[in-house]
């Protein structure tokens, strides 16, 4: 079987560790790169864990490509260390990488792989966008050549995590969102509708202590602080494994039930910023929506499933 190259852009972030090593855990992929992006830390911590975090995998061989610090066009909303530690990486505080990033920047780097191997290349997107659009802005010929995008964010028929509108990935960079899902290349938006159908619960997570792989004990390690988050906001025995999601759509999209509809990113300053519309009128598509592509939006998941498939993977380790 043929791998599917992927880039996974990331800003790590605890699910962002656990999707990272869920995907190099899996023969359907082969990771060709990480891609960083401020969002759960600042861009440079974002670029320094996913380094740390390949050195746990022990796949130094893989490049990491530094993304922008800051949104297209608003200020960098900061980090969220009560939800992902100060660190990002629930507080563990790792020693500094002893690998070293690319000169290149994340969105030269999308530009360069997708056209030297056109129709190949799927981009997991697992935070803010903006480095995406940065890519389509510079060469808008990528949308012709990516095999496919696939993102976690947004929220289509369901209510947001940052604020009661809108989830964290878009509200981050909500131009940049709108810009990705305008482009016309193929994207699914695996949002909120699905991961919180997605929950990982206490007995899964006590698996994580019982593997035997640096990867495994890693996500033991960091797994507290987000636990605690879900228990004290929502009394979630458990965790929503969102990004994992994302990857697990481009392992097994038969785990999800999709539509299709144009979306449109709220853009505006008012308290539904970063909202993710889809255009469901039965009878005519009004004028935000007009000649903007169909987006795949996943609105179920076998979620038990997507759960299984993750600790099987870990379980089994490196592919
Ligand atoms: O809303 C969930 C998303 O926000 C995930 O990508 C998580 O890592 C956080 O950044
Ligand atoms: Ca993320």
């Amino acid at each position: 079987m043929a791998r599917r190259k992927v880039i996974i852009d990331t800003d790590p972030g605890i699910d962002d560790a656990m999707a990272i090593f869920f995907a190099l855990c899996s023969p359907e992929l082969e990771v060709i790169g990480l891609t960083t992006i401020f969002g759960n830390v600042h861009t440079s911590l974002a670029t320094i864990n996913a380094l740390r975090l390949l050195e746990i995998a022990g796949r130094t061989d893989i490049p990491v490509a530094p993304g922008v610090a800051a949104p297209l066009a608003s200020a960098y909303k900061g980090p969220v260390p009560y939800v992902h530690g100060e660190d990002g990486q629930g507080n563990t505080h790792l020693p500094p990488p002893a690998s070293t990033p690319l000169a290149r920047a994340a969105a030269d780097f999308i530009i360069e792989q997708i056209m030297a191997a056109p129709g190949e290349i799927t981009l997991i997107a697992l935070g803010p966008l903006t480095n995406l659009a940065l890519a389509l802005r510079q060469e808008p010929r990528i949308a012709q050549h990516v095999r496919e995008v696939v993102l976690m964010g947004g929220n289509a028929f369901t209510i947001g995590n940052a604020t009661p509108a809108a989830e964290a990935n878009i509200h981050n960079d909500p131009e940049a969102a709108d810009e990705v899902f305008g482009a016309p290349w193929p994207v699914t938006m695996v949002g909120l509708d699905v991961t919180h159908q997605v929950i990982m619960d206490s007995a899964h997570l006590a698996e994580y202590a019982r593997m035997n792989n640096p990867m495994a004990q890693h996500i033991h390690r960091i797994l507290p602080v987000y636990v605690e988050l879900y228990r004290l906001s929502g009394g979630l025995d458990g965790i929503y494994i969102h990004d994992s999601s994302a990857v697990a759509y481009v392992i097994d999209p038969s785990l999800f039930t999709t539509t299709a509809h144009p979306l449109r990113v709220d853009t505006s300053d008012g308290i539904s910023r970063g909202k993710t519309w889809a255009s469901v009128s039965q009878y005519r598509t009004l004028p935000p929506w007009q000649n903007r592509p169909p987006v795949t939006i996943c609105v179920a998941v076998r979620g038990a499933a997507v759960v299984a498939l993750e600790l099987e993977r870990l379980r089994h380790g490196l592919a």
